[in-house]
């Protein structure tokens, strides 16, 4: 059975351009509920351990400087089939290759800087989720 939970981030690119608003409405408008949220900035560490399963790929080193180079969103996010509809909602990883009407269409700049993250299984939305959050903090 798929999980009602997923995690994502809104990426340094999203704070920087101030979008953090517009892309929570998206979130909240596809009828995402928000269990926990925050603002912080990840180290090199935590990015590097974060994306640990990118570390043999060409882009890994790129993707942990973008991850740290400005604060970013976390959140907690409930909706039934959370994982899948909302991959679904951000889109493809290539902005140009997203559908019309996705997060990543309208707000990420290329593949690199792509707005926002999603997790990719219910397994993952845990652990993801428990990384950087206590279980106090989910309302
Ligand atoms: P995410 O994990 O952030 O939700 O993204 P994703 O599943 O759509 O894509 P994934 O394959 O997990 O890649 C993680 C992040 O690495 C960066 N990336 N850059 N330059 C490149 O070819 C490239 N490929 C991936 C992106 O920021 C991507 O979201
Ligand atoms: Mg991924």
């Amino acid at each position: 059975m798929s999980g009602n939970r997923t995690f994502t981030m809104l990426k340094p690119d999203t704070v920087e351009s101030n979008n953090i608003g517009n892309v929570t409405q998206m979130i909240t408008d596809a009828g995402f509920v928000i269990k926990a949220m925050k603002l912080t900035q990840l180290s090199k560490d935590q990015a590097k351990e974060f994306y640990s399963v990118h570390k043999e790929r060409p882009f890994y080193g790129e993707l942990v400087e973008y991850m740290t180079s400005g604060p970013i969103v976390a959140a907690v996010l409930e909706k039934d089939n959370a994982v899948e509809d909302f991959r679904n909602l951000i889109g493809s990883t290539d902005p140009s290759e997203a559908e019309d009407g996705t997060i990543r269409k309208k707000y990420a700049e290329s593949k690199g800087r792509n707005a926002v993250h999603g997790s990719d299984s219910d397994e993952n939305a845990q652990i993801e989720a428990d990384f950087h959050f206590n279980k106090e903090d989910l309302v």
